[in-house]
């Protein structure tokens, strides 16, 4: 553990929901006050000086942690310490304070500029809004300063500049130019490159990592390439649907990656050398949505690893029958959801349905049908959580195991949220496994 004056930025227990208010349909059904889980009980350190990559699929929640993390979008639950105060619920005197020393660096560099600004007025403008400089004089020479160290050089030519004049990488210049003038300490970029074209991303990073020595800057960079980030984070953070799945130094993380999702994201880095060819496909699905995440692991209905007390459930046996159905020719696939019917109340997360059969079915076909499924794809994780099946008057009752909610647990020099690095679930698999009735 580092000591506690390491510790820049502190986050503990952090939810950040956006409540929703839903389709009529929606509210028809009774599914009300809907909260999208964009963060969902994320602990971290930031520790002073270093690089924390935060890694993951659109829409895994981490612009919403960035943002919460800086006060611009409020804290469901939870705690954010910066420097040692609880800074959770700042007044907004606070944070005007606190904006000094926390700043952010966006996506897209030209939605960040105004228009109608020239480059002096957008970079010194900090300044002003804050009172820290004594008149227009000051203003402009500590402008010019600052333009030069972010490489826009000589400074004179870009300060009566306005934005449609630049390219896109040195717009990004200039907003990191605006976010550092101040002398902050914290930086949060937000997919800073990923809108620049591929020749000025590597040169940016540079510029940042510059930036970071000479003006001792701790760095929250938020990707969802981990490609970038191994060269550019000491540490990264793995996040998926609100949570943080793994953690560590970025070595551990590229030698050893424990978490399935990981191991998926660093799978799918295009390989340098295309004569090697090894699969580049993230798993199966899309990422599910963050108002109702799926029961046990989040990730189980994508994790090819998956198994007993990964969290199966009703949405899991519809997705199965409609890949299987894909994949069907059509004959049978009429046939089969014929025979199943509307599947609305599988929508519902259960570990137990009772299934009608219809269109004249029993509910021995229905279990002929899964039967078939799993003849099919014996190796398919689903099975592994399938409890008992059970013919009852034209239904075929099932019950899933309950599931079990996983831990961000150390494994070796990283942390990992996944069952299969924690003794306690997977003495439970093992005792499900040997107690299951053969079906
Ligand atoms: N203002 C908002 N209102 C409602 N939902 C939002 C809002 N902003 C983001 N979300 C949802 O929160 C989740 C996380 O989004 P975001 O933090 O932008 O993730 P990322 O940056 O990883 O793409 C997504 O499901 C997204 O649709
Ligand atoms: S707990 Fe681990 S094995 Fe289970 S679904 Fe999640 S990532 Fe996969
Ligand atoms: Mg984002």
């Amino acid at each position: 553990m580092s000591a506690p004056d390491d510790v820049l930025v502190s986050v503990r227990g952090l939810k950040t929901y956006y409540s929703i208010r839903g389709s009529f349909l929606d509210r028809l059904v009774g599914r009300t006050g809907a909260a999208v889980r964009a963060v969902d009980d994320v602990s971290l350190e930031l520790r002073k000086g270093e690089v924390l990559g935060l890694v993951g699929e659109s829409g895994s929640g981490k612009t919403t942690l960035g943002r919460t993390l800086l006060g611009l979008v409020p804290a469901t639950e939870g705690t954010v310490e910066f420097e040692g105060q609880d800074i959770t619920h700042a007044s907004e005197h606070d944070r005007r304070l606190l904006r000094r020393r926390m700043q952010i660096v966006f996506q897209d560099p030209h939605a960040s500029l105004n228009p109608a600004m020239t480059v002096a007025q957008a970079v010194g403008h900090p300044l002003e809004i804050h009172g820290l400089a004594r008149g227009r004089e000051e203003v402009r020479a500590r402008v010019a300063d600052v333009l030069e160290r972010v490489g826009l050089a000589p400074a004179e030519q870009f300060m009566d500049k306005f934005p449609s004049d630049l390219s896109g990488g040195q717009k990004q210049r200039a907003v990191i130019a605006r976010a550092i003038i101040l002398n902050p300490v914290l930086l949060v970029a937000d997919e800073p490159v990923s809108m620049l074209d591929m020749s000025v991303r590597a040169k940016i990073l540079e510029l940042m990592l510059a930036l970071k020595h000479d003006f001792d800057l701790t760095y929250l960079y938020i990707t969802h390439d981990l490609a970038t980030a191994k060269f550019f984070c000491d540490r990264i953070a793995i996040m998926y649907l609100g949570r943080i799945v793994e953690i560590g130094p970025s070595e551990a993380i590229y030698a050893d990656p424990k978490h399935p999702y990981t191991q998926a994201l660093l799978r799918a880095i295009p390989e340098p050398d295309p004569r090697r060819t090894i699969p580049r496909d993230l798993p199966r699905g899309e990422v599910p949505d963050a108002s109702r995440p799926p029961l046990g692991c989040s990730f189980h209905p994508r994790c090819p690893k998956a198994f007993e007390v990964c969290g199966w459930e009703s949405r899991d046996l519809k997705e199965l029958l409609e890949r299987r159905w894909a994949g069907l020719g059509e004959e049978g696939f009429e046939a089969e959801q014929a025979a199943v019917g509307p599947m609305e109340a599988l929508d519902v997360a259960k570990t137990h349905v009772r299934l009608a059969a219809h269109g004249g079915a029993h509910g021995s076909d229905l279990r002929g049908l899964l039967d078939r499924a799993r003849a099919a794809d014996p190796a398919e994780p689903f099975w592994t959580g399938v409890q008992e099946m059970r013919d009852a008057n034209g239904s075929l009752e099932i019950d899933w195991y309950d599931p079990v909610e996983p831990r961000l647990l150390p494994a070796d020099s990283v942390e990992v949220e996944c069952h299969l690095y924690d003794e306690t679930a997977l003495a439970e698999a093992a005792q499900r496994r040997q107690s299951r009735i053969p079906q």
